[in-house]
Order: C-alpha cells, then structure tokens, then sequence
C-alpha cells in the first residue's frame, strides 16, 4: 500500500542505528512544505514553510523520537526519561504508550503550555515538575539515566538527531535540492544540528548539489549563542525555547560556521507577530516558539538584508493548538459580539449591510 511508513522505515538506510531495530511508529514525518505567498513577495524569494505541527504529537519532536524510543525498546529499556519545555515530553509519551515502556518526564514549574501537559499527563507519562528552568530539568535527566534504570531521550542522545535530521532529506526530496537560506528557531539546538547532518549527508551522498546557509532565531530573552555565554535565567513567552543553555551548542555552532549562517535574537512582541501574521495570512497555526524563524527573516529584511531571488525554507516547529492561552493573550475582546438567534441581527452585528 502507499500509506507513508514513518521516518525510520522511509530513510533507514541513510540512518545511523543499529541494524535490525524494530521502528515503533506513528507515521511522523511527511510533513507539508507549504509555499508562502506572503513572505514570498516581501522577500522576493521562493518562501516555502516546512509545517512540523503536522507531526503526530504536533511537533518535528516526533522525528526524533520514533528513532529514539524504537532503539530504547530494541536495547531493553522499560522506563525511558526526558527534560522538556512541553514538546519532547508529549511527543516521549506517546511514543512510550506505543512501545509500552513508562515515560517519565522533568518539567520546569508553571512554565508548560496547557496542550503539551495535557499530552503527557494523557498518554500516561509520570510528570514531575521542577522549581526551576529547562537547564535544571536537563542536568536532573541525565543524573537520573546515569543512576537508576531509565534510558535519556533528549537530543543529547545521538539518536534523536538521526531521526529529525529526516526533515532535511524531506525538503532536498521535494525541492529537487537544497534552498538556498534554511531559517528555524533555536532552543536547546538539537534540531539545528540534526538539519545540518541532513543537509550534509545528502550533500556528500550527491542527492544535493549544495548545502544551506543556516539561520537559527532565538527570543531575546534566552539567546546564548547569540551572546556566546549560558542565560542563567532564561526568559520568553515562547516557553518552548525558553532554554539558557543549550545542550548541543557546540554542534549547532559548527552549524553556523561550516554554513556561513549566523544566530539572532527577536523579541516576544516579533515573535507574537509573526504568529498572528502566519495565522492570518498563511492559514498555519503554530505555537510562538514555532514563529520565531518567520519573526527573524522579516527582521533581516528590515535590517537590509536581500532575499531576492532564492529558495528559503523556514521551518515551523510546532501546532498553534498546543498552547492557545498565549495566542490569544494579546487579542482580548476580538470575539465579543452576542446577539439573539435572529439572521439580520448578526448581519448587523457583522456589517453585511
Ligand atoms: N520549537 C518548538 C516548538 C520546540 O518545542 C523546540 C524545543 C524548539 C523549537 C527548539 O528546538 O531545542 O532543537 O533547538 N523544544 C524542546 C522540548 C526543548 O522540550 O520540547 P531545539
């Protein structure tokens, strides 16, 4: 049948994970590569939107994870563990549920947008959460994998990465090779490094004829590899990259310089923005930390910065659903027309005439 089979078994071959592992699957990947109008003609350049929210737990975490939890069963584990500001840990225990291993999930207070929560706590993870940030959550996974007997799960374990680096081959697949500019957002920088391994390989295999210039966009308030130094306290309303020191920093560094790309930073007001701009122009729904790529591209185009001409990717990380309390936040009393159940009255009401 031609039902699409989940990243492991579509690209197998150009995975590094031990032979004979069994994929635990939800069909991920095949994402959309949505082509944007907008953003097209600011730019002057073929715009194209790598929609990840589409994944099956909403987010490219899903990529990742189906390689991460298939090769954890495959090895013996029955509890698996991750650090997470929402995305990883829903994505981790849907994927635990598939496999039948018990997730375990860190993470930080107050601080998790009510959808990833509600993911976790339905697909049956033990969630505890941590009065401090993603970094301290982070630190406590690992301790907990290196001592008792849980298998870690963040993109520290190498194979994440082979797992999302498949949104790459996916692009250069249906554009026929790589853009030009390749634009994401920036957190703890698994993704970035996963799409440069990609990006790379297929480059080295001669299924493109050329690599992408990397832009990674983090919020200002949690920017360490704008800055080149940890954010102690890290702060954002885009709480999915709300990370102050990322743990493949080193990789999404090289990244930046084997690409000749660079790191900036955008504000929440830019990144809301760009969300209700993506929303209301693209039809696409993304959680803030999703926007932040958008945010930074039309930035660069007010810095001076040409587009013109080329093929830019942008990848939207993660599903608006995921947390609608903040996307609505700056909309109050957008919705606030009631009338009777009366046909000319809601014509009145909606300025029909
Ligand atoms: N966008 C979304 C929606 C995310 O959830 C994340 C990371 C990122 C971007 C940044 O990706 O960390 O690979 O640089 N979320 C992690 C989590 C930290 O726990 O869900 P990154």
């Amino acid at each position: 049948n031609h039902q699409w089979h989940g990243v492991v078994e579509e690209y197998r071959d150009l995975l590094d994970i031990p032979a004979g592992v069994e994929a635990v699957t939800l069909r991920e990947g095949g994402t959309p590569l949505v082509h944007s109008g907008w953003l097209s003609r600011l730019t002057g350049a073929d715009v194209h939107l790598k929609v990840e929210g589409d994944n099956p737990t909403g987010s490219f975490k899903d990529r990742g994870m189906t390689a991460a939890i298939s090769v954890a069963r495959h090895e013996g584990a029955e509890a698996v563990v991750c650090a997470s500001t929402g995305n990883t840990s829903a994505s981790m225990a849907a994927y635990a549920a598939k496999a039948g291993l018990k997730p375990l999930v860190l993470v930080p207070e107050g601080k998790i947008a009510a959808g990833k929560m509600a993911q976790a706590i339905v697909h049956g993870a033990r969630i505890i959460m941590v009065r401090g940030n993603f970094d301290h959550c982070l630190q406590m996974a690992r301790g907990l994998s290196e001592d008792y007997p849980v298998a870690l799960v963040n993109s520290v374990n190498p194979v994440r990465l082979e797992g999302q680096k498949t949104a790459a081959f996916e692009i250069v697949d249906f554009l026929g090779d790589a853009p030009d500019v390749h634009v994401l957002p920036v957190g703890n920088a698994g993704n970035i490094s996963a799409y440069w391994l990609g990006y790379r390989q297929y480059a080295d295999l001669g299924r493109a004829t050329r690599r992408p210039v990397m832009r990674g966009f983090q919020a200002e308030g949690a920017a360490p590899l704008v800055t080149g130094e940890p954010f102690p306290d890290p702060e954002t309303k885009a709480t999915a990259i709300r990370i102050g020191n990322p743990a493949s920093w080193q990789l999404a560094v090289a990244a930046r310089d084997e690409s000749g790309g660079r790191f900036a930073a955008v504000s929440d007001d830019q990144i809301l923005a760009a969300q209700r701009d993506l929303a209301s122009r693209d039809g696409v729904f993304v959680e803030p930390a999703s926007a932040a790529g958008v945010a930074g591209l039309l930035q660069e185009l007010e810095q001076g910065e040409s587009y013109a001409g080329l093929t830019v990717v942008v990848t939207v990380t993660g599903h608006g659903l995921k947390d609608t309390a903040t996307a609505l936040e700056g909309l109050g009393g957008v919705v606030d027309t009631v009338v009777d159940p009366n046909v000319d009255e809601a014509a009145r009401a909606a300025g029909l005439g």
